[in-house]
This record gives structure tokens, C-alpha cells and sequence, in this order.
């Protein structure tokens, strides 16, 4: 078995100055592209699942078709919940053997976060479960957070919250955010305040939610074949670098896939118009996943080689 809990790849990590590449998972296509990645490039990685992809796939069959893989993937990897929004969701997942949860109180007022968090701590560390928790607020929409504009983790807030949650790593807030439009101006992180944040919780490891690039060059791709994505724009990767060689240990990716995904399948079904076996669309998007991903791991994380 290869599925193994974040642990020591987050302590090679902060080490060795990589990030690990945490991917969303929504079906068996992006499962395999991210695994196939990994494993080109003998990179450690996080599959994680959502509280929407968890509802679109059933409760059962991410992690079954993630344990399914598990028998043939030569890397390590770490299944975690992404975002969970409160104990039962999180105790769910832990029930069914994922070996990492995020707990995002990040909508709560400091108090109400600590005690939820530290309740997940309890459940999670009795099973052997790492927790990941959320301080600060990023801009746009996250699942259960909804907030127009970002409040950037306070770094005496965040080694006191550590200290009293007992969470074993923390998504913060430098300026990122999620989705396809993240910055009307010039793109810009907080790296005094990462710093800060890296001195004040020696040993924590940091994760940076809302992560994607947005590459032009994909979003061009999809728009050519019939798409309207408008005003996206992304993280530039040169800043990503800055974070993985520092604190961050985990960087979070959706929003790529997704244009990965909807471009080979776009390209497909225009170019081809005869093509109507979804087998042959599907094993495109998979395709597309897993370039993007080996693309992330060896010019962006710097994991390739770290398995
Ligand atoms: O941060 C959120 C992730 O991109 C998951 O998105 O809730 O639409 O699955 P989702
Ligand atoms: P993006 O929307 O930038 O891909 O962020 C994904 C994320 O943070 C998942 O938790
Ligand atoms: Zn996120």
C-alpha cells in the first residue's frame, strides 16, 4: 500500500525546500492523470476530495476507486478531505480511511475555530489522521466560506491558535485566492508576513490554498474551441517557486485541472465531430491531467525525485 498520511513527506519537505502538490480529485480520469504523473516523476502527492466531490462521485467511490490504485502506484500519496466544513464530514472521511483531513473553521470567529478544530484534533489523532486547519480568510468563494475580500493570517494569532488546536499544519491567507480570477491588478504575496509566519511556527507546515496559474495558453485552448472564460487570470508560477522553497509544504491545485480537462475535451469534440465513444474524450482529458500535473511537480514544486 502506497496511501500513507502526509507526515514525513511534509517533514522532507520543509528540509529539502519542495512543496507537495495537493490535486482535487472528482473521477476515476483525474485520479489516474494525477497518479500516472506522480509516478512519471517520482513525485510524493495529495489527492484531495471535496465536500462537492465527495456529493458528485458518492460517499464510497473516491476513495474506493483512490484504494484501487493503490495496489498498482509505486509512489507515496495521501488521500485528505479538502475544506471539510465541520466534525461529522470530517470524521466521516476519517472513518473511511482518508489519512488526512482539512478542518476550515476560517469563517469563525478565533474562538469558535480553536474549539472546532481542536475536537477534529481529538477524533483525527486517536486514529493516526493529520489535521490541517485554516487561519485567515482567502478573497472569493471557498465551499463553506464565502468572503469578498481576504483577511490575511496574523502571525501571533496563528502560533497561538496552533498551540491551543493541536492541528498539525495550516492553510494561510497571503494573498491568494480560489478560482479562475484571482487578481484584477498585479499579482502579489505577502512573503514578509510568510516569513514571519515560517519564524513564529518552527516546524509547522505551511499550505497555500487558491494555487493555480491559470495558464493563459490552456484558457486560450478552451476559448478557441467554443469557450467563454473570461478575466482569468492566475499565480504566477515564479511566485509559487518563491513559496514551495520556503514554509509551504502543500500547494493546492484545482482550478488547472479543470482547464486541463475542459481543453482536451473541447479540442476533441470540435475537431472530431464524428467522435461520439466518451472513452476516447475522457482518456484526453486524462491526458491533459496528467501533463499539467507533471508540469506542476517539475517546474513548480521541485518534488520530482522526492518520492
Ligand atoms: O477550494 C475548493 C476546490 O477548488 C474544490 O472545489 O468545492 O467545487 O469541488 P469544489
Ligand atoms: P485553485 O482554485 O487556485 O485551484 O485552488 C484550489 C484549492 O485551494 C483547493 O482547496
Ligand atoms: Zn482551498
Amino acid at each position: 500500500m502506497s496511501l500513507t498520511g502526509p507526515r514525513s513527506l511534509f517533514a522532507k519537505a520543509l528540509e529539502e525546500g519542495f512543496a507537495v502538490g495537493a490535486f482535487n480529485i472528482n473521477n476515476m480520469e483525474t485520479v489516474q492523470g494525477i497518479l500516472q504523473a506522480a509516478e512519471d516523476e517520482r513525485s510524493p502527492v495529495i489527492l484531495q476530495v471535496s465536500k462537492g466531490a465527495r456529493g458528485y462521485a458518492g460517499r464510497a467511490y473516491l476513495h474506493k476507486m483512490v484504494e484501487a490504485a493503490s495496489a498498482e502506484i509505486g509512489i507515496p500519496f495521501v488521500l485528505h478531505l479538502d475544506h471539510g466544513a465541520d466534525f461529522d464530514i470530517c470524521k466521516s472521511c476519517i472513518d473511511d480511511g482518508f489519512t488526512s483531513v482539512m478542518i476550515d473553521g476560517s469563517h469563525l470567529p478565533f474562538e469558535e475555530n480553536i474549539a472546532l478544530t481542536r475536537r477534529v484534533v481529538e477524533y483525527a489523532h486517536e486514529r493516526g489522521v493529520w489535521v490541517e486547519a485554516e487561519l485567515g480568510r482567502l478573497a472569493g468563494m471557498e465551499e463553506a466560506v464565502s468572503s469578498r475580500e481576504s483577511v490575511y493570517t496574523d502571525p501571533d494569532e496563528a502560533e497561538m491558535f496552533v498551540a491551543r488546536s493541536g492541528c498539525d499544519s495550516l492553510a494561510i491567507a497571503i494573498g491568494t485566492s480560489h478560482g479562475a480570477c484571482k487578481f484584477a491588478g498585479e499579482a502579489i504575496l505577502d512573503f514578509k508576513r510568510l516569513d514571519v509566519l515560517a519564524q513564529r511556527l518552527p516546524g509547522v507546515p505551511l499550505v497555500l490554498h487558491g494555487a493555480s496559474s491559470v495558464p493563459q495558453d490552456t484558457v486560450a485552448v478552451v476559448n478557441a474551441h467554443g469557450g467563454a472564460v473570461a478575466g482569468a487570470s492566475g499565480v504566477p508560477e515564479e511566485l509559487l517557486k518563491r513559496a514551495a522553497v520556503s514554509a509551504i509544504c502543500k500547494i493546492n491545485i484545482d482550478t488547472d485541472l479543470r482547464l486541463a480537462v475542459t481543453a482536451a475535451i473541447r479540442t476533441v469534440l470540435t475537431e472530431e465531430p464524428g467522435v461520439f465513444d466518451p472513452r476516447i474524450y475522457f482518456a484526453a482529458g486524462r491526458e491533459s491531467v496528467r501533463s499539467m500535473v507533471r508540469h506542476k511537480i517539475r517546474d513548480v514544486l521541485g518534488s520530482a525525485g522526492k518520492a
